[in-house]
């Protein structure tokens, strides 16, 4: 199954993923630069993205803690979801997701862990 992310300079991706991963896990271990900055634990919303519409009613709605922390982000519309706590399943295969430019890291995992 694939994730299709459009970044925020432009650039599309189509990952693969596999059943049960979280799209956060997906892109990040794709070395994409996301910042996800706890790791997934809906503690940081640096993993916020817009969900292509299309798409919107397929996902699990988001839980009181997810949107508590959507609050605190940018450009939040009815497309945004933290990625971190959308979970890959068949009738998920093809999600469109777009990166919000305050999720983006400075650089992508491998250079961060290799420069220090
Ligand atoms: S990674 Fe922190 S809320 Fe998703």
């Amino acid at each position: 199954m694939f994730v299709t992310v459009h970044m925020p300079d432009g650039a599309t991706h189509r990952l693969e993923a596999l059943e049960g991963w979280r799209v956060m896990e997906v892109i990040r271990d794709w070395g994409l630069p996301i910042k996800a900055e706890c790791g997934g634990a809906c503690a940081c919303a640096t993993c916020h993205v817009w969900v292509g519409e299309e798409w919107l009613a397929k996902l699990v709605p988001p839980t009181a803690e997810e949107l508590e922390m959507l609050d605190g982000a940018f450009q939040v519309d009815e497309r945004s979801r933290l990625c971190c706590q959308i979970i890959m399943s068949k009738e998920l295969d093809g999600l469109v997701v777009e990166l919000a430019p305050e999720s983006l890291a400075d650089a992508p995992p491998e250079r961060l862990a290799v420069g220090g």
